[in-house]
């Protein structure tokens, strides 16, 4: 797949997704064939105020690129302030644009789907933002119920100098209820011309090729799937290129998998003992026993009682 000026070795992205996508998280994404990999939502107003946290939000390394920040704002020279501090600092290969979050907190602020009610502020800090920096811009959206609309956002987008859009195939109403669609991404790429990126429930090899196949997209995202579950890169990988779903002992590559997330945390000097308990949980996603063995980790209190709970977790039946 090809986006802005990189040739991608495959055509399957991680989402950002906020508490989720650190850079151990992403490194172990792309380690199992994630083409893209993107940081969790940075607020742009809080980079400009270089907060030290937020910074650390976009910590990279060299054998991640590519990879993409996304930020999120509602002010055109905010955020193009923001983007070019995290160009400088980090050197990502996109900047994108969050105009899909629908949490109240983000959506009260004018902020991520917020940005969807106004043609002209999109079309604004589109433009602001790829007349005044070197890194090509995308953004993710999310859709309306209107086809019509949400083809309009669209075509603003792409007008305004964005190298790529995400389409989320749910509204902002849905948060993460119900379906997501594929009308839109399949509508949006038969319009645009730059790569579209269909997202939203796309879980396993089958639906992976339904949704290219479909929507006739140039790549796919995969947020939840990929929680506790980064090998999902490579079985999707796997069944798009055999038609056959890759034979894999689930609850063993967890183990593993938890385990190495553990050490690049450690090397990248990222360790928190909460993120480790909430991702601990995600890696007992589809294990036998795994209701139990929550409640064990709910009640594990240090760092080695977890790595005991998830060491032992292939034994519980
Ligand atoms: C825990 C969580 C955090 C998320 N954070 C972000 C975010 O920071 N930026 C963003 O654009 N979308 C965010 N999303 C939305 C995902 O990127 C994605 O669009 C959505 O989950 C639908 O894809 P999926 O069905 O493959 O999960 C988040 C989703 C989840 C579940």
């Amino acid at each position: 797949m090809k986006i802005a000026n990189l040739t991608l070795p495959n055509n399957l992205l991680l989402a950002p997704m906020a508490n989720i996508t650190n850079l151990a998280f992403r490194m172990l994404c792309k380690k199992y064939g994630a083409a893209l990999t993107y940081s969790e939502m940075i607020s742009a107003n809080a980079v400009v105020r270089q907060g030290e946290k937020t910074m650390q939000r976009g910590l990279t390394c060299e054998d991640e690129q590519p990879f993409c920040i996304q930020i999120f704002g509602n002010s055109p020279d905010t955020m193009t302030e923001a983007a070019l501090i995290l160009e400088e600092v980090y050197r990502p290969a996109i900047i994108d644009i969050n105009m899909g979050c629908p949490a109240p907190l983000i959506v009260k602020q004018d902020c991520g789907s917020a940005l969807l009610r106004s043609p002209s502020l999109v079309h604004d800090i589109v433009s602001n933002l790829t007349d005044n920096i070197s890194t090509p811009v995308s953004a993710k959206i999310r859709v309306f119920d209107d086809m019509e609309k949400t083809l309009e956002i669209a075509r603003t987008i792409e007008s305004a100098g964005a190298c790529a859009i995400t389409v989320h195939g749910r509204t902002k109403e849905q948060m993460y209820s119900g379906t997501s669609s594929l009308e839109y991404a399949k509508a949006i790429k038969k319009e645009l011309f730059i790569p579209v990126i269909a997202n939203g429930d796309i879980k396993d090899g089958e639906s992976a090729k339904h949704a290219l196949e479909y929507t006739e997209c140039d790549g796919l995202m995969i947020g939840r799937a990929a929680i506790g579950h980064p090998s999902i890169f490579r079985q999707i990988s796997y069944y798009l290129e055999n038609e056959e779903t890759l034979e894999t002992d689930n609850c063993t590559q967890q183990v593993n998998d938890f385990m190495e997330y553990i050490e690049l945390v450690k090397k990248y000097d990222i360790f928190s003992l909460g993120d480790i308990k909430a991702q601990s949980k995600a890696f007992t996603k589809g294990v036998a026993g795994s209701r139990h063995i929550r409640e064990k980790l709910n009640d594990a209190k240090t760092f080695c009682s977890i790595i005991d709970v998830i060491n032992g977790m292939c034994d519980e039946t």
